[in-house]
């Protein structure tokens, strides 16, 4: 596996790898890599010949008072690790060649950031669909990867991608989790083993709703609640559960007219953030889509 270091370089690698004919698959990621992120990479071995990986910890899309001095950083284990999952290529730009002296452009995607996690992180999303837009305009026509564990940053990265006409073809992996339930994340190190415990409340919450909706339940407060119940009871405060439109991620709230109670359709989002500790966990599932074990 090739390490470079400059958007030079890891853009002349994509060129070179088109210009041979090959594909070039991408899988941006802030390090601390994990399961989840393995498998997004091997995902971009079936579309592509020429798989990079990005690790860059971007400062813009954490909030003044979020983790990003402490975000766990390993760049050695995660070549290691990425060298076992055949990646072909890690691009670990620093932070002042991706935000060079005069920079002035952000990104921003409107509507779908609004929702969700939107509010309770002002400036993140503007902060990723700027630095993914740099990524992709490195990587150049591609196939890029991202997990559904982040569902709201996918659907705003697939808008983005779809709106600017970049060459690049979004695949959405499903969530890789723990046999306990546990959705891999790498501010799971952050965890004790009490705060660990209390988040296996959050994939436990999801698979009732599933199974409630499995047997036809259909009202969205109803398979809001039973989420919300089990959360409520194990997280040290939420900031939102809520049941939402799968592509518009708007949330089903009673009919504002009738006042009638909110019925989901054939799919239905639910997701979830919260904090157990001072960690921030989201999670989510999609009903009538994902299966949950
Ligand atoms: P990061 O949190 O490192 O995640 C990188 C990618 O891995 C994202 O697409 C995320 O959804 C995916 N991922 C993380 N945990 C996963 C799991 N348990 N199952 C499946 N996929 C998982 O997301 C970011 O970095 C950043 O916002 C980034 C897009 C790199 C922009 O800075």
């Amino acid at each position: 596996m090739r390490l470079v270091h400059t958007p030079a370089e890891f853009r002349e690698a994509c060129d070179e790898a088109r210009r041979a004919g090959q594909r070039v698959g991408f899988v941006p990621t802030m390090g601390a890599l994990h399961e989840g992120h393995l498998a997004l990479v091997r995902e971009a071995r079936k579309h592509a010949q020429l798989v990079c990986v990005s690790i860059f910890v971007n400062e813009a899309q954490f909030g003044p008072n979020e983790d990003f001095s402490r975000y766990p950083r390993d760049l050695a284990g995660d070549a290691e690790k990425l060298r076992g999952a055949s990646a072909d290529l890690l691009f670990a730009p620093a932070a002042a060649a991706m935000y060079e002296e005069g920079e002035a452009t952000r990104v921003r995607v409107s509507r779908l950031t609004e929702v969700l996690c939107g509010p309770f992180r002002p400036g993140h999303f503007e902060g990723v669909t700027t630095v993914v837009a740099k990524l992709l305009g490195l990587a150049g026509s591609s196939v890029a990867v991202f997990g559904r564990k982040d569902y709201q940053q996918l659907a705003v990265i697939r808008r983005m991608v779809k709106d600017l006409y970049m060459p690049v073809e979004i695949v959405g992996h499903p969530i890789i989790r723990e046999e306990s339930g546990l959705a891999l994340s790498s501010r799971n190190a952050y965890l004790s083993a009490d705060e660990r415990a209390r988040a296996l409340s959050l994939s436990r919450g999801l698979r009732k709703a599933s199974a409630a909706f499995a047997s036809g339940e259909r009202s969205a407060t109803a398979l809001r609640g039973l989420v919300h119940a089990e959360v409520v009871a194990n997280a040290d405060s939420i900031d939102y559960v809520d049941v939402a439109d799968p592509d518009t991620l708007s949330v089903f709230s009673a009919d504002v007219a009738s006042g009638a109670p909110p019925s989901v359709g054939a799919r239905a989002l639910v997701a979830i953030a919260c904090r157990v500790g001072k960690t921030r966990l989201i999670d989510n599932t999609v009903l009538g889509e994902d299966v949950l074990a």
